[in-house]
């Protein structure tokens, strides 16, 4: 087969989150198990910067808007693992300071930048390759399956290939006023309740949902929490609608860069059968954190994260001074909302002995902090997967989670009596839960023997791509079953 992924993040190229990281990974697992795969992503400067000689594939594709036409080149950026990438270029929409958004807020224009890359996405694979499959992501690429099903219903090319939606974030709409329809030459019959139509506004993620072939997400979990009011962000009752449509596959990981037998990024690798670098990494981590004088027996508790509301900080906030009297030190690496990034800047200045904080996007530091932290905190509100809790499990750093999403499906609790489990979770969002959770981790933790029992049995877990990328073929041929 031939899938086409459109996608608005993909490493090593561009990243603001775990999208980036499985748009760098899934496809050439694909690939590597036999399939075409082709990998659309807009030619953003981050991503200028990695061609400085540009190889143009197609000069100019017209894409028609309400009043003008835009003119979008597709850049080649050839083929890396067996995977060909190429880059819609229009410099007017994607040549900018961030993919999405500047402190200020999104860019009013996002919904002409990526109703443009799907557009343009269709029009290449005209002449560059027809898929079986386009599979997109998240509402940044929801209109690619509205626009196939609509305006272009009846291209003789285009009308049997199938498409998947996969949802990492059910949280991010894209919700642009209505006359956004007719400025993206799209029906007016599509602005109803049970198609885009969201509340007046029209909502990208809900046109993908209602016109991609199959849907997924990114675990077991959160396919069944998102058909909830909870968890559905107003979209529980189109997506309860599409329930047979819809499969949770767990995110895997790349461990060709997360394992700390390998890890370029840390101060001495380690592994399950021999733990000892892990201790230099946590004087590495401590030095970059400010706070080399402390010792071993200091739990140093870790946290890499966007700074959003989903990932639970104020639980964090809440409990931090019931913590500080605890032999514990807490890093924090984050950019995100003002919000969360001066409330730990805050938390810094009332608790510099017991919190460092590091307001930044810097991959090697995210790396320091999954080897050298003991446990890592994830009090998520919802996580659709979570990545970095899986990372932590392989760095021996013990996660603390919230029990919803994929943290739900990928820690199990430590049980005292029997020595299993790979972590702590607490069910309610409530910081005396959370803190329990914690508190039972550093009770874990004075007790050497079995800290490492509970290391290890996280070390062993294995969630690399080979299961996930069956699973996502078998929809593949699903869809295209269907499709026939
Ligand atoms: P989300 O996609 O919701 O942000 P994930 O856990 O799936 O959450 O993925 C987050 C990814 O982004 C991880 O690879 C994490 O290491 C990385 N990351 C987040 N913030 C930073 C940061 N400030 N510096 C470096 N890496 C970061
Ligand atoms: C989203 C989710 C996160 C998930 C990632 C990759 O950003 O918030 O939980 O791991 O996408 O699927």
């Amino acid at each position: 087969m031939h899938i086409v992924f459109a996608a608005s993040e993909c490493l090593p190229f561009i990243k603001t989150g775990g999208l980036a990281d499985v748009i760098g990974s899934l496809p050439r697992e694909i690939a590597r198990k036999g399939h075409q795969v082709t990998v659309y992503l807009p030619f953003y400067r981050q991503v200028r910067e990695h061609f400085p000689e540009k190889k143009i594939a197609l000069p100019s594709l017209t894409i028609p808007f309400q009043y003008y036409n835009r003119f979008a080149a597709v850049v080649d950026g050839g083929k890396r693992d067996g995977v060909q990438y190429f880059f819609i270029d229009c410099p007017e929409l994607f040549d900018r300071e961030s993919p999405y958004a500047t402190p200020a807020g999104d860019y009013p224009d996002n919904w002409e930048r990526f109703g443009l890359f799907c557009r343009a996405v269709l029009e290449a694979s005209k002449q560059l390759g027809i898929p079986d499959i386009f599979h997109v992501h998240d509402w940044q690429t929801s209109l690619l399956p509205v626009y196939l099903r609509t305006v272009y219903y009846f291209d003789p090319l285009l009308r049997n290939v199938g498409t998947v939606l996969t949802i990492h974030n059910a949280g991010y709409h894209g919700l642009f006023p209505p006359v956004t329809v007719e400025r993206l030459l799209l029906p007016w019959d599509i602005f109803t309740p049970e198609k885009v139509e969201f509340y007046d506004s029209f909502n990208f993620l809900k046109g993908g949902i209602v016109y991609a072939d199959m849907l997924t997400t990114v675990s077991h979990k959160y396919a069944e929490e998102i058909q909830t009011p909870e968890f559905g962000h107003g979209l529980e009752g189109v997506l309860h609608k599409r329930a047979s449509d819809l499969r949770g596959i767990l995110n895997g990981v790349d461990y060709s860069k997360w394992d700390p037998a390998t890890d370029g990024r840390i101060a001495a690798h380690y592994s399950i059968e021999d733990l000892e670098g892990k201790a230099e990494c946590k004087r590495d981590l401590l030095h970059a954190f400010g706070a080399p004088h402390l010792s071993e027996d200091t739990a140093v508790l870790g946290i890499v994260s966007r700074l959003a509301t989903q990932k639970g900080f104020d639980l964090t906030a809440q409990i931090i001074e019931r913590l500080t009297f605890e032999n514990i030190f807490l890093v924090v690496l984050g950019t995100g909302e003002p919000y969360y990034e001066n409330l730990f800047r805050s938390l810094h200045e009332r608790f510099p002995e017991k919190i460092s904080v590091r307001i930044t996007y810097d991959e090697t530091l995210a790396h320091k902090i999954e080897a050298g932290a003991d446990i890592y905190l994830m009090p998520s509100r919802y996580e659709p997967c979570g990545l970095n809790q899986i990372y932590s499990l392989k760095y021996g750093t013990v996660p603390v989670v919230r029990a919803t999403g994929g943290l739900d499906d990928t820690i199990e609790e430590w049980d005292p009596q029997t020595h299993t489990g790979t972590g702590f979770k607490f069910a309610n969002y409530a910081a005396d839960d959370y803190l329990q959770a914690v508190q039972r981790a550093l009770t874990v933790f004075k007790d050497k023997t079995a800290w490492r029992t509970l290391m290890r049995n996280g070390m062993k877990q294995d969630y690399s791509w080979a299961k996930p990328s069956s699973e996502y073929i078998e929809v593949y041929q699903e869809v295209a079953r269907r499709r026939s």
